[in-house]
């Protein structure tokens, strides 16, 4: 199994490049964002509950995010691996990610971490938010809380896997295709 983390700020390009990859990879696509969005479109009480955070730019409880991973992987045992995007996002969400993995003998063998300046951070995201319909997308305060959250709490992921030597920082900022092709090598070299 190869496991990868698509790791990096709101709109660095996680969901753009995912896409790519798990098509030429043939991995699963595990997006923590989609899947809590998959809820909010269902009106579950756990989408509503989440909908009122992720509308702050806030994160989502530990708790709530890894028990829908578990269900996700649980689901897809004869999956040749994994793409995770937008999680793990806390120290507590890598711990509970490896744990899982370490249930069948696997692990996570490389985060790829997408470099993105925060004021082209901001054009993306709000350039999406014209058409996207993503309510935290539309206004600038969001955005910035979403990123303050990036650095108050997920950038210790990086931290966490840089113990290990997994993290590969790669520039991502540039075409669609040329950062894809940067990310290719990266996990050509590894697999
Ligand atoms: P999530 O859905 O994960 O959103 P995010 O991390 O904020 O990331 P985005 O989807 O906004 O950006 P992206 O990096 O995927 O970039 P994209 O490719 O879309 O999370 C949303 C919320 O859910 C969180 O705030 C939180 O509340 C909650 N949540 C999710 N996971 C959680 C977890 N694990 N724990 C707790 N809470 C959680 O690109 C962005 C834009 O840029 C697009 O318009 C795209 O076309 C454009 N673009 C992409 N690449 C380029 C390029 N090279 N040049 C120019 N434009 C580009």
């Amino acid at each position: 199994m190869f496991n990868l983390i698509l790791f990096g700020p709101p709109g660095s390009g996680k969901g753009t490049q995912s896409e790519n990859i798990i098509a030429a990879y043939g991995l699963q696509h595990l997006s923590t964002g989609n899947l809590l969005r998959e809820e909010i479109g269902n009106a579950t009480p756990l989408g509503l509950e989440a909908k009122r955070l992720m509308d702050q730019g806030q994160l989502v409880p530990d708790e709530v995010v890894i028990g829908m991973v578990r269900n996700f992987i649980e689901a897809r045992s004869a999956a040749k691996g994994f793409l995770f995007d937008g999680f793990p996002r806390t120290t507590a969400q890598c711990v509970a990610l490896d744990a899982l993995l370490k249930e069948n003998g696997n692990e996570i063998n490389i985060v790829l971490a997408l470099e993105v300046s925060e004021e082209e951070l901001v054009k993306r995201l709000l350039g999406r938010g014209l058409t996207s319909g993503r309510s935290d997308d539309t206004n600038e305060t969001i955005i910035r809380a979403r990123i303050k959250e990036y650095h108050d709490k997920t950038t210790a992921v990086a931290t966490y896997y840089a113990q290990f030597n997994k993290v590969v920082h790669v520039k991502g900022e540039g075409t669609v295709d040329s950062i894809y092709a940067d990310l290719k090598q990266e996990i050509d070299h590894k697999i």
